[in-house]
């Protein structure tokens, strides 16, 4: 029986994929390449340093230690002024209703995501009292597709990984899902999600019922 849901952040409860994806380019370009948003899918629940290694091999660069720190530390400035201006109400659609329906309904609810500023985010929009655990970037220390993330979220929660539904954006994070033996809703295009038990388009498209319709499915 489902008694968890494990909500991914980025690209799932807010659209902070976007400014990530802003603050990676505008990196890329100060150092005198681009990259597209195709190869920006592969960014998605990656760390932030993780990501940084996969951009610099894009565009042919080379950098020491300390010069990815900076890089990285660059990056992120440009991006927490950003979602510094994030308000409640800002959610992706149905974000906030799905949490809220859901909690109301008994199930637990905790958010893994590979972000370091998931607080602030959650913060702004003054919603962090409708998770029961936050497991964030701070927390881990492997990334998506590792499935710490939410095996600790999980068990923060006091719940079994198959008693869990992972919702993510991301295909590192459907693969997390999958390694830790946990459910899996892809929110985005079935065509990119191909592993995710079912494909949503947004949490404005779910519903208790479709919740319970993966318990048919064997974990
Ligand atoms: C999420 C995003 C990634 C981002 C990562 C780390 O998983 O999907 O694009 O790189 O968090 O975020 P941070 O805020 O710690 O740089
Ligand atoms: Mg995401």
């Amino acid at each position: 029986m489902i008694k968890a849901c494990l909500f991914d952040l980025d690209g799932v409860v807010v659209d902070t994929a976007v400014y990530h994806y802003k603050a990676w380019k505008k990196l890329a370009n100060s150092l005198g390449f681009d990259f597209t948003e195709v190869q920006n899918e592969e960014l998605k629940g990656v760390s932030r340093m993780d990501s940084l290694k996969k951009i610099l091999a894009w565009g042919g660069v080379s950098k020491s230690g300390e010069e990815m720190n900076a890089l990285a530390t660059q990056k992120n400035e440009w991006y927490v002024d950003m979602i510094q201006q994030i308000k409640p109400g800002e959610e992706l659609p149905g974000a906030k209703e799905f949490l809220q329906k859901i909690r109301e309904a008994g199930y637990k609810t905790a958010l893994g995501s590979a972000s370091k500023n998931a607080g602030i985010i959650l913060n702004n929009l003054g919603i962090t009292n409708l998770f029961d655990a936050i497991i964030d970037g701070n927390s881990v220390t492997h990334s998506k597709p590792d499935p710490e993330v939410f095996l600790k979220g999980a068990e923060a929660v006091g719940v079994q990984p198959n008693e869990s539904v992972v919702f993510e954006d991301a295909v590192a994070g459907i693969e997390a899902a999958i390694a830790g033996g946990m459910y899996s809703v892809g929110i985005g295009q079935p065509e990119v999600l191909t592993k995710a038990d079912i494909v949503v388009p947004g949490l404005y498209d779910m519903s208790i019922e479709k919740l319970k319709s993966l318990e048919k499915i064997s974990k």
